[in-house]
Order: structure tokens, then C-alpha cells, then sequence
């Protein structure tokens, strides 16, 4: 179905950027704050490449990987005000943010068939709520005709320091160079999206700027909780 069919139901807003830019904190607050619905695409991403890597397939080979998506059934559904994704009933939880699939991940996000199907699912929520989306292509790809884009960044030093405080093993800079340069929806700030460097802004900064653009851009403080 086209997105643009969707957009007459419900409002997108789309939290586009790198790695641990800051993203989910924001998008968290802002779906709580509007009484939308959160869906984090990454997430997406990250089941199957979980699955995939479970599966002894390695996340380079895009023929196995293909195959693999035929194989598998991904359900992305809705728990309270967050999406869920589960592979074959299984919902990976804590494994989506291992090293694993954290090196894996990108790779097979570079595979024009899985987005296919991961984008089709994505725009399906449309049809459930009004919805803050994150994501790399959310923008530019999946709801390109919504006018509510933000494309959230920060310095690499930042970015890989917010992740080490995390305690968590993640190569930034491998993980940003192939989503910036892959031949398929690579990561870019859309010409119409509102960017903001979060590197010296606090959540809560970051929360109060786009919500002015919002109100800026007509989306009514009336539709707030
Ligand atoms: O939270 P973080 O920014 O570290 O990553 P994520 O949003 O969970 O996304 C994990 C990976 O999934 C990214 O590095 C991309 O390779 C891929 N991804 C994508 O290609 N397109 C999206 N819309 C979302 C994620
Ligand atoms: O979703 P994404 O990977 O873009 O980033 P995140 O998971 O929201 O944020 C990564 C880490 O940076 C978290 O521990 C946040 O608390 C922290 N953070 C921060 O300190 N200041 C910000 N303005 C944004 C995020």
C-alpha cells in the first residue's frame, strides 16, 4: 500500500540519524508527550539480524540472508505504547543490543530485499496509530511525504562516549560507514528535515526543540494527552 494512502489516517513524526545520537531518548519522550505510538525501526533490523546470526548464517553472505527472510516469520505488533517484533514467537529482548548484532546488523540492512519487507511492515503501523518513528530512511524512504522530519545527530566522540558509558561494545564508525554509503537508503539528513546536533544538548533539550518546530509546523497542542 502507498505511504501516502496511510498519511491520510494517521500523523507521522520521523527521528532520523546515526548511531547513539540520541534517538530513542528523544523519541521516547516525544511519543509519551504527544500520546503517540513508538516505533523503533532499528529494532526491526536488529530481530533479524539476531535471527540470522542464530542461525550460524553469516551476516555478509546476502544470499543466505535472503533466504533466510523467506524462511522466517517476523511479526511486528503492538504492546501497551511500544511496538514489538518477535521471530518465529520468539522475542529476542536483551540479545537485540549484544556485540553480536551490533556487528552484524548493518550488514544485512544492506540487503534490498529485507528492507523491502522491513519497510512494508513499517508502514503498517500507520494503520494502527499516529506514530514517532526512528529510524535511518524514515524520512527520505518510508514516509517521505510527512511533514514532520528530524534528523538528530551528534560528533562521532560524543556519540561512541554515550555508548561506552552504556557499557556497551559497539563499533560506531564501522556501523556509520555502511549505512551512509550502501546503495539502498543509505543515511542522510532529507532536505526537509530539521537537523540538530545533540552533542552539547540534553534530552530534555533536545525534546523542547522539536516540539517547538512541531507547533510550528501545525501539529495542534490539543492532540497532547
Ligand atoms: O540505536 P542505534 O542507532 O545504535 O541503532 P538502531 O536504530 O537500533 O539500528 C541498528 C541498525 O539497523 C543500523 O545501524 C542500520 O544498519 C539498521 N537500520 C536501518 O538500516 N534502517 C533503519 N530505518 C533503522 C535501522
Ligand atoms: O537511539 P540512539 O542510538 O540514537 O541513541 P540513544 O539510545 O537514545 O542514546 C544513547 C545514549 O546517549 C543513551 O544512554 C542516552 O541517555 C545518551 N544521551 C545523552 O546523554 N544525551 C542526549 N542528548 C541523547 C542521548
Amino acid at each position: 500500500m502507498p505511504s501516502d494512502m496511510t498519511l491520510e489516517k494517521h500523523r507521522v513524526i520521523a527521528i532520523d540519524g546515526p548511531a547513539a545520537s540520541g534517538k530513542s531518548s528523544v523519541s521516547e519522550k516525544l511519543s509519551d508527550h504527544l500520546g503517540f505510538l513508538h516505533v523503533n525501526s532499528g529494532i526491526m533490523y536488529r530481530a533479524f539480524a539476531w535471527s540470522v546470526l542464530r542461525s550460524g548464517i553469516h551476516a555478509g553472505d546476502a544470499r543466505a540472508v535472503v533466504e533466510h527472510l523467506h524462511e522466517i516469520q517476523m511479526h511486528c505488533g503492538v504492546s501497551g505504547d511500544k511496538a514489538t517484533v518477535t521471530v518465529d514467537g520468539v522475542d529476542p529482548g536483551s540479545e537485540l543490543k549484544s556485540s553480536e548484532v551490533n556487528a552484524g546488523v548493518s550488514a544485512v540492512s544492506q540487503v534490498l530485499e529485507v528492507r523491502e519487507v522491513l519497510v512494508a511492515k513499517q508502514r503498517e503501523y500507520l494503520n494502527v496509530a499516529d506514530i514517532v518513528m526512528e529510524g535511518r530512511d524514515i524520512g527520505s524512504v518510508v514516509f517521505p511525504e510527512t511533514p514532520y522530519k528530524f534528523f538528530i545527530d551528534a560528533s562521532i566522540e560524543v556519540r561512541a562516549q554515550r555508548r561506552s558509558k552504556e557499557g556497551i561494545i559497539d563499533d560506531l564508525a564501522a556501523r556509520d560507514a555502511i549505512d551512509s554509503n550502501r546503495v539502498v537508503s543509505p543515511l542522510v539528513a532529507s532536505d526537509d528535515a530539521v537537523v540538530i546536533d545533540t552533542s552539547d544538548m540534553t534530552i530534555e533539550e533536545v525534546l523542547v526543540e522539536i516540539l517547538d518546530h512541531l507547533y510550528h509546523k501545525g501539529l495542534n497542542q490539543l492532540d497532547e494527552k
